[in-house]
């Protein structure tokens, strides 16, 4: 592996949205491209990581040098990071689906001469805030993303609260911020002690200036 910041790190990031199956042939998704956590992946393993990509159904290449664990629902999701801990570092990218169907098919559901299927939704689990809420085997620095389309800082200071985590990478997906599936990206980092505004960038420079910050504060933390 190659010698840099993050050097004997081990970093998990999840990426991609979530697939939830409403039968075994149909699914609720979102739009995420994958591009941002994939990119986070790569600079990661550039300064030296041993990286941990779990990543929902993408159109992208793997990154070289990560081990990428491929997941389709949230649940999958969940249960692949808790196999991949213990690590230093999390940085939670996926646009994880809020809710699932219940009562998923387990055969295709048939169309029915004026008769609707009834879907009923199930929250998921919050991936971010129970790694972040671990007793024992919480990584020492715990990343989230906050996808907002007003009061996005605001947004992202609750965000923070409430999961747990040590910072949130928020940034304005209204359309006409073109952020979902764009290559270009504006953040704010938000930290209990404030926060910090980037210029709008390309994907991978948020990628890589992230993870500068991200070994910054890791080496800052003593144990
Ligand atoms: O609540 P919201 O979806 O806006 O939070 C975004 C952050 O929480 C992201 O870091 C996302 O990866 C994470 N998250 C998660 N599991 C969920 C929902 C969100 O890990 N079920």
């Amino acid at each position: 592996a190659p010698s840099g910041p993050l050097s004997g790190k081990h970093v998990i990031v999840t990426s991609g949205p979530t697939h939830e199956p409403i039968d075994p042939v149909r699914y609720i998704a979102n739009r995420s491209s994958g591009k941002q956590g994939h990119a986070i992946a790569k600079a990661a393993a550039a300064a030296g990581a041993r990286v941990t990509l779990i990543s929902g159904p993408v159109d992208l290449p793997d990154p070289k040098g990560v081990t990428v664990v491929r997941v389709e629902s949230a649940r999958e999701m969940l249960e692949a990071v808790e196999g991949a801990l213990p690590a230093d570092i999390g940085i939670f990218a996926a646009a994880v689906a809020d809710w699932r169907v219940a009562n998923a098919g387990e055969q295709k559901i048939k169309k029915k001469d004026g008769a609707l299927p009834n879907l009923t939704l199930t929250e998921n689990p919050d991936i971010l805030a129970t790694i972040s809420h671990l007793k024992k085997g919480r990584p020492a620095l715990m990343v989230g993303f906050a996808a907002e389309t007003e009061n996005v800082i605001e947004h992202a200071k609750q965000k923070l609260a409430k999961k747990g985590c040590d910072l949130i990478v928020a940034n304005d997906v209204s359309p006409d911020a073109g952020v979902m599936g764009g290559d270009s990206n504006t953040v704010h980092l938000v930290t209990q002690s404030g926060v910090e505004t980037w210029p709008t960038l390309p994907k991978a420079e948020v990628a890589e200036k992230l993870i500068a910050h991200v070994g910054v504060l890791i080496g800052g933390v003593k144990s």
